[in-house]
């Protein structure tokens, strides 16, 4: 098993270190399907993931994730790699199908015990376990009966969170009930990109209501479960969005993908309401008669933090009739309503993914959230960029690039605490690489690199490099 030596500072060099607030905490992201494998066992059911990677044409490189990194057999191992990074806290998803092989009814043990394993294993390492109900993986039979679009898909989200609380909730503490329901809404139900894979800006909507609606259902449940020291919260995908040049229609594009990017999760979740520009612009679309009286006071029940997943800026301009301009995030279509608005880049550097590499736009949208929600303590859930990596006839995997990426965002983390923001803490996406839902196993975005012709781990520079960053609890300027 491979450990991480820290880089030491050259000896002599009394380098500055931008040192973080004592018990800041340091953690690494995954999701279960990306990482898990073992999509038949115990009894696990299947997901709208498994349906999606399964049909022809979904997923770039024709791959599934029914393997993965094989992380259900090799869990083991791969605590001990988080050990040796000296991660103080894991995040993680549980896979609902494998909980509720058909998304209602009794717990299947056999598949919570997986996770009891996982969560003791972690415990046992001394490192914090972040548990994530939802991160995708709808159960097939309840996108066969409607999916998100359906309330009632809230209300069986809410009973399978007690499910998992009633056998986990005296060892986890955190807990985060939805991770970017964005994605699942507008790139599940609006463009098609990801699963279920339907096109229809109506249902997007929906969705992303009863995502929200599911979220609140399940935070109360959790609530009154609650034991001494649970805290409760949700991971919104936030982008800094700006306008590319000073024309007005530029101005009002980077208001309304805003709006649907941020403020349409915000908003209710924070503030118990939708900001008025987002419903002025969406009623042109449906007449949002699936709101019930009451669904906003649930959606805005009291959260411990909010979860950030920051990746890069939205530089946005108006073009009335450019229907063949790329889109930076998904297709048009993500955007209902929105159709006209042209994604631009920022002119800079991009990731593997073509995306822009942005750091100020994290230190700008954690500064906006302590501005305009207040009070509420921040975490960055999820950082991070994938990049070509190549292995060496050693068998190293050197990556400044991404070592960079993490060295610029980390900086812009401690700016907005210098600033007086309330962030907590960091985890960098992803601690191996893995299953990037519609690229399939071409991008990487891990701290490890993982062969998945042998499953071997193999940790990559960025991993010694954020031990470094772990046990100094700051950077070497
Ligand atoms: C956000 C998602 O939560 C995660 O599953 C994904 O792999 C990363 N972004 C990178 O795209």
């Amino acid at each position: 098993m491979n450990t991480f030596p820290a880089q030491r500072p050259q000896t002599g060099t009394a380098t500055p270190i931008a040192t973080f607030p004592p018990g800041f905490r340091w953690g690494a992201a995954t999701a279960a399907y990306q990482i898990e494998g073992a999509v038949h066992e115990h009894s696990r059911g299947a997901s709208i993931w498994d349906t999606f990677s399964h049909t022809p044409g979904s997923i770039a490189d024709g791959t599934t994730a029914d393997v993965a990194c094989d992380h259900y057999h090799r869990y083991r191992d791969d605590v001990r790699l988080m050990s040796d990074l000296g991660l103080a806290a894991y995040r993680f998803s549980v896979a609902w199908p494998r909980v509720q092989p058909d998304g209602r009814g009794p717990a299947n043990q056999a598949g919570l015990d997986f996770y009891r394993r996982l969560i003791d294993e972690l415990l046992d390492h001394g490192i914090e376990p972040w548990l994530t109900l939802y991160h995708w993986d709808l159960p097939q039979a309840l996108e066969d009966a409607g999916g998100w679009p359906e309330r009632d898909t809230a209300a069986r989200f809410a009973d399978y969170a007690l499910l998992v609380h009633q056998a986990v909730g005296d060892r986890v503490r955190h807990w985060t009930t939805l991770n970017e329901p964005w994605c699942s809404a507008f790139l599940g139900y609006g463009s098609g990109e990801h699963a279920p894979g339907r096109r229809d800006g109506r249902s997007a909507v929906r969705a992303a209501h009863h995502l929200m609606l599911g979220h609140g259902l399940a935070a109360d449940a959790l609530w009154t479960a609650a034991q001494t020291g649970t805290q409760v919260g949700v991971t919104l995908n936030l982008y800094a969005v700006s306008p590319a040049n000073g024309h007005p229609g530029a101005a009002d594009a980077a208001r309304r993908i805003d709006g649907l990017a941020n403020r349409i999760f915000l908003d209710p979740v924070l503030r118990g309401e939708y900001p008025a520009d987002v419903v002025e612009d969406l009623t042109q679309l449906t007449r949002l008669d699936h709101i019930a009286d009451g669904d906003l006071d649930t959606i805005s029940t009291p959260l411990s933090f909010l979860g950030v997943n920051y990746y890069s800026r939205y530089v946005v301009t108006a073009d009335e009739g450019a229907d063949d301009a790329p889109a930076a995030d998904g297709k048009p279509s993500a955007w209902p309503g929105s159709e006209s608005v042209r994604f631009v880049g920022n002119g800079g550097p991009v990731t593997g993914m073509g995306w822009d590499i942005d750091p100020a736009g994290l230190t700008e949208t954690l500064l906006r959230l302590h501005r305009d929600y207040p009070a509420l303590p921040l975490y960055v859930t999820e950082n991070g960029s994938s990049f070509p990596d190549v292995v060496s006839p050693e068998g190293d995997i050197d990556d400044p690039e991404r070592v960079a990426y993490f060295f610029d965002h980390i900086e812009a983390c401690h700016r907005a605490i210098a600033a007086g923001v309330p962030l907590r803490g960091y985890f960098a996406w992803s601690l191996m690489d893995n299953f990037e839902w519609a690229h399939g196993f071409a991008k990487r975005f891990g701290l490890v690199h993982v062969d998945y012709d042998d499953q071997r781990r193999r940790p990559k520079t960025s991993a010694r490099w954020y031990a470094g960053v772990i046990r100094r609890n700051g950077l070497r300027l």
